[in-house]
């Protein structure tokens, strides 16, 4: 097991109270961070090379120098907990069992951009989390930590919760700001960009839970040592929520650059494929990634292993490469059907979309239909070169990426599985024996 600069202690009973995580040395990072002055904080955020954990992997240093500083505006952090990507449990994880460390690295991030006022705003359905979060808030006013003049440094913050109504596009960070301010959460269009004009109007941070708990060890042990883990531009430690067909789904902490193959066949992470069986694909970094069969997500097309870094998982672009994302690590087995698992994710996109583009609202609704029609056993061929083309008309051509979210799983499920497709529409019959579908993979894309 590698460094565990998140994760670690997380079993200590009591870690979730005030007393238990200072017991460990919380809260220690932010007496150093008081003490620093905030463009410093800034600095050693970019040493570091910390990349939004959210899931597009920008740069955060950089994020938050961007963010506009005009005479007597307030300005706001926002921490993004809203987590609905399906195959997606790292954030929830760490606010339930470790929420002071989410806490701690809000007052440093906030002391470092500026703000007085920052929010965490949480999924919806993650009503127990909020509770725990509202306690831990609690306990860090008590303690001093939030209010007025923080340890005597003079710097004031007030931190609120605010609960989502359940809905996966405000993760999306300009829908959240909508959300936030009590408005469906229709993303907005961009420029002008939240680090200009976000929560009404002022400028605004948007980071994911991750990120913002990652300025604790960052601090902690400085950035030039948080860039020596990990490999390249992948710096540091990645949360990764491992599930399906594995002998030990959970979340893991790792250093980035671990092989593939050693996380899911190694006994200190996924364990194996469950029940002996064959490895069939993955989808890394949350549904929305491309699908990636067995030997090229173990492999990259040069024949190089792959490692679970920003880089090597994309390597090869979306033709052999996939994403990291937010790293949701969905493992399928033989047994599993990649148009049933399509059709899911497909629906889910659907009923999430928000509306506002069509392509996106009528296009993600065509694709589950198509999908409905192949899995029931109606499907003609056609439909394959359909869905292709319907993605392709989604995909780049809405306000926000919920659209290139719902395309990406439909052409890589093609790119790679396209005669799987075309078995299940042949001999429907067949599709109780989900063993059937095993290798039959065609790595030729349907257009050029
Ligand atoms: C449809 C959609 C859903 C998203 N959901 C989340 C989410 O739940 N959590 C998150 O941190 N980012 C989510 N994002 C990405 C955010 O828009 C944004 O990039 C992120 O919060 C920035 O934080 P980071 O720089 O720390 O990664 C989503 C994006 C889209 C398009």
């Amino acid at each position: 097991m590698g460094k565990q600069l998140l994760l670690e202690n997380i079993n200590t009973p009591g870690i979730d109270t005030m007393a238990g995580y200072r017991a460990q040395g919380g809260y220690s990072s932010l007496q150093k961070a008081l003490k620093m002055k905030p463009e410093e904080i800034v600095e050693e955020v970019k040493k570091s090379g910390l990349r939004g954990r959210g899931g597009a992997g920008f740069p955060t240093g950089m994020k938050w120098s961007f963010i506009a500083k005009p005479e007597g505006v307030p300005r706001h952090l926002v921490c993004n907990a809203d987590e609905s990507e399906p195959g997606t449990f790292k954030d929830r994880f760490l606010m339930q069992h470790k929420p002071h460390i989410l806490i701690e690295g809000m007052i440093i991030s906030s002391f470092a951009l500026g703000c007085n006022t920052s929010y965490i705003y949480i999924r919806g359905e993650l009503l127990y989390v909020y509770h725990i979060l509202e306690k831990a808030i609690a306990e860090a006013y008590e303690a001093g930590f939030l209010g007025k003049n923080i340890m005597g440094s003079g710097f004031d913050l007030d931190l609120y919760v605010q609960p989502g109504g359940g809905a996966y596009i405000c993760g999306e960070e300009t829908a959240l700001i909508e959300s936030l301010e009590g408005k469906r959460g229709n993303p907005r269009i961009k420029p002008p960009f939240p680090a200009v004009a976000g929560v009404w109007g002022r400028p605004t941070v948007v980071n994911n839970v991750e990120t913002i708990s990652a300025t604790v060890p960052i601090i902690n042990m400085g950035g030039d040592e948080y860039a020596k883990i990990g490999v390249g531009k992948s710096t540091g430690t990645k949360l990764i929520s491992a599930c399906g067909h594995i002998n030990k789904p959970g979340v893991y902490e790792i250093e980035m650059g671990v092989p593939v193959e050693e996380f899911i066949y190694s006994e200190q992470y996924c364990g194996g494929i469950r029940n002996g069986k064959k490895l069939k694909a993955v989808v890394a970094g949350g549904s929305s990634v491309p699908i990636l069969p067995a030997d090229l997500i173990l492999k990259t097309a040069k024949g190089e292993p792959r490692l679970m870094t920003y880089e090597s998982l994309s390597d090869g672009g979306f033709q052999t490469g996939t994403m990291l994302g937010s790293g949701g690590f969905i493992v399928m087995d033989e047994t599993t059907s990649v148009v049933k698992n399509l059709w899911n994710f497909t629906r889910f996109y659907h009923h999430e979309s928000c509306g506002q583009c069509s392509p996106c609202r009528e296009g993600t609704g065509w694709m589950e239909k198509v999908l409905h029609r192949i899995v029931e056993g109606h499907g003609k061929q056609t439909d394959v070169d359909l869905l292709w083309d319907i993605q392709s008309k989604i995909d780049g051509k809405t306000i926000c990426p919920l659209g290139d979210a719902a395309s990406w799983p439909v052409a890589s499920a093609i790119r790679h599985f396209r005669a799987e497709f075309e078995e299940y529409i042949k001999n429907p019959q067949n599709i109780k024996d989900e063993k059937h579908y095993y290798n039959l993979r065609n790595q030729k894309a349907p257009v050029a």
